[in-house]
Parts: C-alpha cells; sequence; structure tokens
C-alpha cells in the first residue's frame, strides 16, 4: 500500500521526464535497440544492412541517388549518424565556396560524408578519407566505388587518425590541407586538431569543418578554437540528423596562420 502510494507519487515526475527527454528516448530506441535486434535478426551488421539496401535501391555511378537512399534507409529504418541532407547542406555549400585541392576527412563509416565531399569536389581534387574500423571501411570502399569516384579522387586510409596525420606529408605527399571535415569520435577533435597544427599542413584560409560539436558536444574543442586565437570560427546551428527535436550545430573554423 504504502510503496504504491511512493509509486504513484513519483509518476508526475516520470511522465515529465519521459515528455521531456522524448527524442533521446526515441534516438536510443533506434540507433541501440532497434539495431541490435536487427544485428539478430538479420546476422549481418547494420553497415552491410544498408550497403545491401543502397546496391538494391540506387543507380550505380550517380551519387546523388546515392546519398537519396542512404538518407531514405536512415529516415526510414534504421538511424545512423551520417551528416544527413540537412548539415550536409552547409558542407556542400562550403565546398563550392572554397574549392579545396586537398581535402582530409575524418571518420568515414559507411562513405556517405565521403561521396556528398567527393562530388562537389573540383576537377583534380583530392580526398583523404580515414577510418579505423576495418569493417566501415569496407563498407565505406564499395559504396565510393558504386558512386563512380575512383582512387585518385577519394583515397580511403584505414587508420586511427592519430597515426595518419602525422604521416600524411611523408606517406601521402600532401603538402597542404584546404578542408578538413571531422566527423570521427568526439573526444579526439582536439587532440587531432592540435596535431594538425603541428603539423604545419593547415595554412592561411585552410578550412576546418567539425560536426556534432553540440550534441554528442565537443566543449573542450569549442573552448580551444576559442582561446587560441588560431581561428575566425562560426558554429553553423542545426538539427540532429534524421531525428526531430535534438539541437546540433557544425563549427566551421578559417586558420589565420600560424602564430
Ligand atoms: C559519425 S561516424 C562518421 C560518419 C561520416 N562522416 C558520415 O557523415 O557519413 C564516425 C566514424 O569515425 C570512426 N572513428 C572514430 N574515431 C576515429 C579515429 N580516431 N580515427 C579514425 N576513425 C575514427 C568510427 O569508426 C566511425 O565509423
Amino acid at each position: 500500500m504504502v510503496s504504491a502510494a511512493i509509486g504513484l507519487a513519483f509518476l508526475p515526475l516520470l511522465l515529465t521526464l519521459l515528455i521531456r527527454y522524448r527524442y533521446y528516448f526515441v534516438l536510443f530506441y533506434r540507433a541501440v535497440l532497434l539495431r541490435w535486434v536487427q544485428d539478430l535478426v538479420t546476422g549481418i551488421s547494420r553497415e552491410e544492412r544498408v550497403y545491401q539496401y543502397v546496391l538494391t535501391h540506387a543507380i550505380p555511378g550517380d551519387p546523388d541517388s546515392i546519398l537519396d537512399t542512404f538518407d531514405d534507409w536512415c529516415t526510414k529504418v534504421e538511424f545512423i549518424s551520417h551528416i544527413g541532407p540537412k548539415k550536409g547542406m552547409i558542407l556542400d555549400r562550403l565546398l563550392k565556396e572554397h574549392q579545396p585541392l586537398t581535402v582530409l576527412e575524418l571518420g568515414t563509416h559507411c562513405g556517405y560524408s565521403a561521396v556528398r565531399i567527393a562530388r562537389s569536389l573540383p576537377l583534380g581534387a583530392r580526398l583523404y578519407s580515414v577510418e579505423m574500423d576495418q569493417r566501415n571501411a569496407e563498407v565505406a570502399e564499395k559504396i565510393v566505388r558504386l558512386a563512380g569516384f575512383d582512387d585518385d579522387t577519394v583515397e580511403l586510409i584505414v587508420r586511427p587518425s592519430d597515426e595518419v596525420i602525422p604521416c600524411l606529408r611523408e606517406n601521402y605527399g600532401v603538402e597542404r590541407l584546404d578542408f578538413v571535415f571531422m566527423d570521427h569520435w568526439k573526444r579526439c577533435y582536439l587532440p587531432d586538431l592540435q596535431m594538425l597544427e603541428g603539423s604545419g599542413l593547415l595554412g592561411e584560409g585552410s578550412v576546418i569543418l567539425a560536426d556534432n560539436v553540440i550534441f554528442p558536444g565537443a566543449p573542450n574543442f569549442l573552448r580551444h578554437i576559442r582561446r587560441s586565437g588560431l581561428y575566425e570560427h562560426r558554429v553553423h546551428r542545426a538539427m540532429l540528423e534524421y531525428i526531430s527535436g535534438i539541437r546540433d550545430g557544425m563549427a566551421e573554423l578559417i586558420y589565420r596562420g600560424a602564430k
């Protein structure tokens, strides 16, 4: 009797929490629970599932069709944290504006943003896309080639970012990075940015775009860019990809040059 009364007293609090955080519950359901069930039922990874969907629904050699098909799957079937169509448009615009010749992407996953970047590059430009997970990289390789981009346009590097950045010059002949897209684990943003600063690969006007700086968030990274004085910067506010109601943002930095 007493415990029922205590339970009832907590009900309003529970309901308030449920309503307030409903979008996060939806995200947890779509990104974690549904994925777990589908892994069990299908016996293949989520990345393989989306690849098979893209393979059977998109037009090979047509990057737009491949991206639309990804967006379809991620909206209607399962959640994957690609940059998505809305934040993707900010990425597209910056690429068109800056016309970078050498681009570095940290965090390829299935290759969605790699295809997005590659389709906006000027002739002769090259994207180095870094992914540390071998199985994700295998899917990304198939997606990027399905979209029609060869090894000269998109080179996939399967290693952790902190091992790749120091050897970009020596192993890949990179002299300057015109554009860096950061979309890997958020805890790597700050150490990798500092490694890039020390590498001498950033030049005056180099652009760095970092996704998810609001959710899940990268507070140390944002503090560094504000305090270092090395960048002109702004945060583009946006909603989290494929889910309504969760605020996110992308940080755009323009390197001012070494002090
Ligand atoms: C959010 S996903 C990338 C999504 C992709 N950029 C897109 O929009 O299509 C993050 C990916 O970064 C990879 N990753 C995380 N930390 C990394 C690191 N330090 N080096 C390389 N890859 C990393 C993960 O394995 C994962 O596949």
